[in-house]
């Protein structure tokens, strides 16, 4: 049995939906948030599933905070490590443990518009599509391997609520759907680029 640890930081819906998924083979050990209060790890306890709260204030440094983030992890033994809407900058020593084994989901289509206020920033942009990238995580912000992207329609009317409102469905379904390729081991890395076997 395949073993998932997922980090979220707030509401936690693509963790949701990739514990729903009930993803055969796999198992979700742990949820761990960096705020103590985010809905989602209330979510993931009353699902019977552990968790832990670990709050980035309570140490000096990023480096501190990566290392104890790393033990308490490592204390699952993880297959895979999920990032779900995880809203920490990683410092290079986590980066290179997880290697390979780590994957995030982006609300926009990298490269364009890695960081915060993506919907508004393709809204900006002029846009005419947008949508969601699950990548593996390397040192460097929101670039890494390409597993898969959705892309939706940006419409004249659209907000960057209501854009972001049509992107996340799409997250909902794209994730699962890779963790699930990611644990039958189909998932391959070559460079930048990821083969994703039928
Ligand atoms: C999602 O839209 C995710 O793509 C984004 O945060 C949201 C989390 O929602 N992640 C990032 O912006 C990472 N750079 P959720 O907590 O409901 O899954």
């Amino acid at each position: 049995m395949k073993q998932i640890v997922i980090l979220i930081s707030g509401r936690g819906s693509n963790m949701q939906a990739i514990v729903e998924a009930k993803i055969s083979g796999a198992q979700v050990a742990a949820v761990i948030s960096n705020r103590p209060n985010a809905a989602g790890l209330a979510w993931a306890a009353a699902q019977g599933i552990p968790t832990i709260a670990l709050d980035h204030k309570q140490y000096a440094s990023r480096e501190d905070f990566d290392v104890a983030l790393q033990a308490a992890i490592d204390g699952f033994s993880p297959d895979l490590v999920v990032l779900a809407g995880f809203m920490r900058i990683l410092t290079p020593a986590f980066t290179r443990q997880y290697e390979g084994r780590m994957l995030n989901i982006h609300p926009s289509l990298l490269p364009a518009f890695p960081g915060l206020q993506t919907h508004q920033r393709a809204l900006e942009a002029g846009c005419k599509l947008a949508g969601c990238t699950v990548h593996f995580v390397t040192a460097e912000l929101d670039h890494g391997p390409i597993a898969a992207q959705a892309a939706v329609p940006v419409l004249d009317d659209d907000t960057p609520d209501s854009l972001a409102a049509r992107v996340i469905v799409e997250e909902h379904l794209l994730y699962p759907t890779i963790v699930r390729a990611f644990v039958e081991g189909r998932l391959q890395i070559d460079g930048l680029r990821v083969h994703v076997q039928d």
